[in-house]
């Protein structure tokens, strides 16, 4: 049986007449329609960061499906990337350590914003000459050659998994090689709330993650924001305790109640409906790679919701192939000259994944195209996020950026993982990268 408190409370409140003194300025009053659902913290609807009421009571319920404890928060996977990074700097501190986190290069930009906001070091595990800045498969040999070559002991490991393109690594591996070498294991899942529901779960905490953030909005039903934030039932009980005050630190003081009660919503959905829709889904989904790799289309990833095509083998770039997909009236989630992304969900119809097979089959194939991508820069590292983040700055043309040194923390083309980090000298190979994914300016430290 699973309780939905909070959309109850707000259904009922929503029809209840009465004079709202209180937050927000619309009063329920339609402007888009769902005024009368949007409330904030008033008596009876609980505190996220303090819960005791509904909230409390609707935590307990996630906490229940993903067999963890979990915490919601509706500022996405981002302000959980915070927490988690503030508690891992936490933990190094009890444990008497410098702060430093090994992290796979691919990371998404709130990763480097968390390193200048809380000053920890970094220990980047590079990308292989196979793999582009999206992607870094890493293995624990990887991780061992990165952190010996340091010569520092880091507090935990930090892999984002699954990556933008779907590739998933052996978290389960990367756990082991951890936890015997006293390290946690932190995953940026933000792509992977639904590998918690597969016939054999993929989720990070069921492969031994420490601590891992899920966008919920990524791939289930629940409106963009509404994220989890999960830590492993083994977890010493101070980390638990601190899961709320860390988001607390960076969150804001009004969370979207109509992100709240979506996220209370999917636990009906998921404890009722959700694994057989998702697995239904995934069969889809391999269906549908089956179909185009018959066809000539090549594949890239291992995550059974997203199809990743690389189109140049066919003769199409990833943005001419997002247009015509369009002029089908398709809407793809990323493409860029290597890749076209689409990120099918259990609400896809069957004949949503009709469409979108036959309107890829139905693309000719044209000569190769054989331009590769520029090689990735391995910048000199001259100084950390932070102290980049903190200069004075200038913005210059990337053309005329080689030898200084990168201040953005922001990098990168959608879908924002940075090619030159903050704090990196910018070399010719990284200029090469920026003329080829369209980055025209840049942010350096000023002379
Ligand atoms: C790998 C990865 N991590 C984190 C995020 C941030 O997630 P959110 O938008 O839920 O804050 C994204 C967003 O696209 C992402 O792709």
């Amino acid at each position: 049986m699973m309780t939905t408190p909070i959309y109850d409370f707000v259904s009922v409140y929503g029809v209840t007449k009465r004079i709202r003194m209180h937050m927000p300025g619309h009063k329920g009053h339609d402007l888009l329609g769902f005024e009368k659902i949007d409330i904030t913290e008033i008596d009876g609807a609980d505190e996220l960061y303090a819960p005791k009421g509904i909230i409390a009571e609707s935590e307990e319920n996630v906490s229940r499906i993903f067999g963890c404890k979990t915490v919601y928060s509706t500022e996405g996977s981002s302000l959980c990337i915070r927490a988690m990074l503030y508690l891992a700097v936490q933990e190094a501190i009890r444990r008497g350590q410098k702060p430093v986190i090994a992290a796979a290069r691919n990371v998404h930009k709130t990763f480097l914003t968390a390193a200048a906001l809380l000053d920890f070091d970094i220990i980047w595990i590079p990308q292989t000459a196979e793999e582009d800045y999206l992607c870094c498969k890493v293995t624990p040999e990887r991780i061992a050659a990165a952190i010996a070559e340091a010569g520092v002991q880091p507090v935990a490991v930090y892999l984002t998994s699954p990556d933008y393109l779907g590739n998933i690594c052996d978290v389960a591996a990367a756990a082991a090689w951890c936890h015997d070498h006293d390290m946690l294991l932190i995953v940026d899942n933000a792509h992977g709330a639904y590998l918690r529901f597969l016939e054999q779960p993929l989720h990070p905490i069921a492969l031994g993650a420490d601590i891992c953030c899920d966008s919920a909005h990524k791939t289930l039903p629940v409106l963009t924001g509404g994220a989890y934030l999960h830590l492993a039932d083994n977890a010493p009980s101070y980390r638990a305790a601190s899961l709320k005050s860390a988001m607390a630190m960076f969150a804001s003081t009004s969370p979207s109640y109509l992100i709240l009660t979506a996220l209370d919503r999917c636990n009906d959905w998921l404890f009722y409906e959700g694994s057989a829709a998702i697995q239904r889904a995934v069969k889809s989904v391999k269906n549908c790679r089956e179909m185009l790799t018959l066809h000539g289309w090549k594949l890239l990833g291992d995550e059974p919701l997203k199809l990743t095509i690389a189109p140049k083998t066919c003769g199409w770039t990833g943005t001419e192939l997002a247009k015509v997909l369009e002029e089908n009236g398709i809407i793809c989630e990323f493409a860029d000259q290597d890749h076209l992304v689409l990120m099918p969900s259990a609400f896809h119809t069957r004949s949503d994944f009709y469409g979108v097979t036959q309107a890829l089959l139905s693309i000719p194939q044209r000569k190769p195209i054989t331009e590769l991508p520029p090689h990735l820069p391995h910048p000199e590292r001259v100084m950390t996020p932070r102290e980049a983040a903190f200069r004075p700055t200038e913005r210059i043309p990337a053309e005329c950026s080689v030898g200084r040194v990168c201040a953005e923390l922001t990098l990168g083309c959608p879908p924002a993982v940075p090619i030159v980090m903050c704090g990196e000298r910018i070399n010719k190979e990284a200029a090469d990268c920026f003329a080829y994914y369209g980055i025209r300016e840049i942010a350096v430290t000023a002379n």
